[in-house]
């Protein structure tokens, strides 16, 4: 679907976590049309009178309620003056922006992976995964467990396996130590989070044919790859990540969401944020 301008009210607005918000809007037309991996600029105020636009991944879209839901961290005064909307109130959301997650039709199995709010880059591909009868694993990071995504937001069927820092909730460590543990299980995985925790996903996706022994889920046809880069490219590799990237005009024009790739500077915004895993330059990715 196309982008458009949309004036989305706002229906209900709390705070799930420490600084952390979970806002619902009545959008239909968004709710419709958008796909996991996809987001939203959003035109924010602020008390200067300054008005900027700012990303937000969509975090789940309900077709039959007409309703979207973003979740995102107070960082600023963007975010401080979304969290003082009045339910009822309209925001403008420019939106679908940017390319959905992209999964295989014979993956049956697929693990996500989110550290912090990167859940917000993975929530709605649980939802679209449940919806088609696949199985999903979400293993989520966070400091400790007062930072832990609740559970009571997920769908039932999904399986919940959390990592803290500190070790006061789930695995003692980091989230990517949970990852070998579903290598075998996995047909595809997800994932969005700090660029420390994609860099060792890519790393660890990068080893995993040959520790499993498996071949490529992606074979040539005819003699012919498909381009890296291309939605057919992204559909048969293992790892697609999420990135997040400040930015400017989300819509290609600025170069200011750029991240180095393969083949190139990529624009976040435009030929992402959702990549397969080959596409970045990791080694340039700190
Ligand atoms: S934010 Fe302007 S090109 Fe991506």
């Amino acid at each position: 679907m196309t982008m458009r301008l949309v004036a989305a009210e706002l229906v209900e607005s709390r705070q799930i976590l420490p600084g952390q918000w979970l806002q619902s809007f009545h959008a239909p037309e968004l709710a419709t049309g958008s796909r996991a991996g996809q987001f939203v600029h959003v035109r924010t105020g602020d008390y200067s009178g300054l008005v900027l636009r700012r990303p937000f991944s969509i975090n789940t879209a309900d077709p039959a309620t007409g309703i979207v839901t973003l979740h995102f961290r107070t960082v600023g005064r963007g975010t401080e003056w979304l969290t003082r909307v009045r339910e009822g109130e309209q925001i403008d959301m420019l939106g679908p922006l940017g390319r959905p997650f992209e999964v295989d039709p014979r993956s049956h199995n697929l693990l996500l992976v989110a550290g912090g709010l990167g859940m917000a880059g993975v929530r709605m591909l649980a939802d679209e995964a449940v919806r088609d009868g696949r199985q999903v694993t979400i293993l989520f990071g966070a400091l400790s467990a007062s930072h832990v995504y609740p559970s009571s937001l997920l769908p039932d069927e999904v399986e919940y396996v959390v990592a803290t820092d500190d070790g006061s909730l789930g695995h003692h460590g980091y989230v990517t130590e949970l990852v070998p543990g579903y290598e075998a299980w996995a047909d595809q995985a997800f994932a969005c989070g700090p660029h420390p925790m994609l860099k060792r996903l890519a790393a660890l996706a990068a080893g995993r044919r040959g520790r499993l022994g498996v071949a490529k889920l992606g074979r040539k046809r005819g003699g012919q790859t498909d381009p890296l880069g291309s939605t057919a490219a992204r559909r048969k590799t293992f790892l697609q990540v999420s990135m997040e990237q400040t930015m400017g005009c989300a819509v290609g024009a600025c170069l200011g969401c750029t991240v180095i790739g393969v083949n190139g500077m990529l624009r976040v915004c435009r030929e992402g944020p959702v990549f397969a895993a080959e596409e970045i330059s990791w080694e340039a990715i700190s």
